[in-house]
């Protein structure tokens, strides 16, 4: 039998249909490994078990209060907020450690763990953090111009579509911009993405329109 004259076109409607799929499928794969969705509550396994809270924590909670810019130290001036080197860490702990142990009867501090950090130092071993955050790469953040508003111009109260919603006094202290997008970190022992903080494209338009800011595509996709 001869080929249907109709075969020839449904076989490349049957191919572009193909691709289509294929192509939404990689997509969607891409995406759901770059950018898992939030709230499933599994903080990345990482390297060194970091406390924030005995870090960061309030001092009446048991913490030492390290201001976040100590350790994240770009996140007023560029893009990315940066994590710290591990000779940000032995800053404290090369006297801070077991070798110098003072009376630690009253708290229960996991020496192992410091010992392996001053370890990574000693051998040039970087500590390479698992990512907690992270936005496709076809999207552009930046840290600095978020920090700044949040923490100048005249006194307001604005209404934010993420976290509690409840309405947030304006300018705000540096320290407690981080809270807005990423929940409480002080009083996290791993960090984790926040259900109601969760930066999805959603989020970012919301606040972006509730505050006056641009709309446009081409502000956050490059
Ligand atoms: C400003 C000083 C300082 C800096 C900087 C610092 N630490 Fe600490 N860290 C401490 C103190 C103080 C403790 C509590 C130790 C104690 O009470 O004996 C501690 C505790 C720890 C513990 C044990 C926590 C526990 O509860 O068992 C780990 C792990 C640790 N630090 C890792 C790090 C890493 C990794 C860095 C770098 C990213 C870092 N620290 C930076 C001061 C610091
Ligand atoms: C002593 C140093 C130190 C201080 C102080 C500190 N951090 Fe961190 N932070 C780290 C390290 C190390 C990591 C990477 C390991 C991890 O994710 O727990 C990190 C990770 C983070 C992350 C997740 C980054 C990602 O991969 O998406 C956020 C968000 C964060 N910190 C916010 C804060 C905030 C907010 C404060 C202040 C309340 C703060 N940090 C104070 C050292 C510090
Ligand atoms: C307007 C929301 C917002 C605010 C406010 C904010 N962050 Fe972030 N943060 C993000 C987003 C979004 C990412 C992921 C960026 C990416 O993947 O490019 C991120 C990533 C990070 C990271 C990991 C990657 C990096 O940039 O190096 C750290 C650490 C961090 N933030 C710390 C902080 C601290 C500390 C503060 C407060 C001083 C803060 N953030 C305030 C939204 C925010
Ligand atoms: C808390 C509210 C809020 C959230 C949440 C927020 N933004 Fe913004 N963003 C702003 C405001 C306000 C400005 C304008 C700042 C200014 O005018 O200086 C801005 C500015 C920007 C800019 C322009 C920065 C520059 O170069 O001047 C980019 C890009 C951006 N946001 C991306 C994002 C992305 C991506 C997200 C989500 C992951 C996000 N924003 C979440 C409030 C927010
Ligand atoms: C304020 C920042 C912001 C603006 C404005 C913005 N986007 Fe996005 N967009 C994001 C973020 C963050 C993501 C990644 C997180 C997600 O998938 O929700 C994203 C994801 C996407 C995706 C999905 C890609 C994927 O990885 O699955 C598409 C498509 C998209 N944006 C298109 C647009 C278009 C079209 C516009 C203009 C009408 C726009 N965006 C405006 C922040 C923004």
């Amino acid at each position: 039998m001869l080929p249907n004259a109709n075969m020839i076109p449904l076989a490349i409607v049957g191919l572009v249909v193909t691709a289509i799929v294929g192509f939404v499928v990689i997509v969607l794969a891409v995406s759901w490994f770059s950018n898992p969705p939030f709230g499933l509550g599994d903080a990345p396994a990482q390297p060194i078990a970091f406390p924030h809270t005995v870090h960061a924590g309030a001092p009446e909670e048991g913490g030492m209060g390290i201001d976040c810019a100590f350790c994240h130290r770009n996140v007023t001036k560029g893009a990315a907020a940066t994590v710290p080197a591990v000779e940000n860490c032995v800053f404290c702990h090369g006297q801070i450690n077991a070798e110098n142990a003072v009376d630690r009867t009253q708290v229960s501090v996991d020496l192992d763990e410091i010992q392996r950090v001053v370890d990574r130092f000693h051998d040039d071993n970087p500590i390479d953090w698992e990512r907690v955050h992270r936005l496709p790469d076809h999207v552009r953040f930046v840290h600095e111009a978020h920090i700044r508003f949040l923490t100048s111009g005249p006194e307001r109260t604005v209404s934010l579509p993420m976290g509690t919603g409840d309405p947030v006094d304006l300018p705000m202290p540096a320290g407690e911009t981080c809270s807005v997008c990423h929940g409480d970190v002080a009083g996290m022992t791993e960090v984790q993405p926040q259900a109601g903080q969760s930066l999805k494209m959603g989020t970012c338009v919301d606040c972006h329109r509730e505050l006056n800011a641009a709309t446009d595509c081409t502000i956050c996709h490059k």
